[in-house]
């Protein structure tokens, strides 16, 4: 027998081959503030929905922020925001994120990173969240067109009159603007 049919030999038949195993459902969350939800924000979502078979985006609080809408109007606009995107559902979460990941069957947390202090402040997160309770978060590159967004410098350009509208969904637009009044 030469080298070629020995290799046809040894290979798998159809009966043989055992179909792929289908991968196992992971819930994801993807906290944040949301002060407001920016296109930058529901890029991270959409991506995170592609990759995940179920999101969370988990509506929180920073103790150490100070916010413009309080966090039922956050919340409303996230879950305007994220009408329509497959696997994607809002909650508010109050107290730990790792709490909220135990409580709510989460595997993996996911953020967005847009630049190197991002990267230095969510490294040290992601390692007080694993400490606190094994679970494991994934970095996710900002889209190279929201790299220069954020929530607040869109909440400094509107406080000084410019225009959001870009950056924001329709609904967020509006709000700002009625808020800013
Ligand atoms: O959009 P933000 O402000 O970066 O979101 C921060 C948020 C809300 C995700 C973070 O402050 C958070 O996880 N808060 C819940 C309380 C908590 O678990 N803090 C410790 C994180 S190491």
């Amino acid at each position: 027998m030469d080298a070629m049919s020995a290799d046809a030999d040894s290979r798998p038949t159809d009966h043989q081959t055992a179909p792929p195993a289908a991968p196992s459902p992971v819930r994801a969350v993807v906290p944040g503030s949301f002060d407001p939800i920016t296109r930058g924000h529901l890029d991270i979502i959409v991506r995170a929905a592609s990759i995940f078979s179920e999101v969370i985006v988990a509506v929180g609080q920073n103790t150490t922020k100070n916010y413009l809408f309080d966090s039922d109007e956050r919340l409303d606009l996230v879950t305007s925001a994220v009408a329509g995107v497959a696997g994607v559902r809002v909650e508010r979460m109050r107290g730990l994120l790792t709490d909220f990941c135990a409580a709510h069957g989460v595997a993996v947390i996911v953020k967005g990173v847009r630049f190197g202090s991002d990267f230095d402040y969510e490294l040290q997160m992601s390692q007080l969240n694993h400490a606190l309770s094994g679970i494991e978060t994934m970095l996710l590159p900002a889209g190279h067109e929201y790299g220069t967004i954020s929530s607040t410098m869109l909440r400094e350009v509107a406080h000084n009159g410019g225009d959001i509208s870009p950056f924001v969904t329709p609904e967020v637009n509006a709000a700002v603007l009625a808020k800013l009044g």
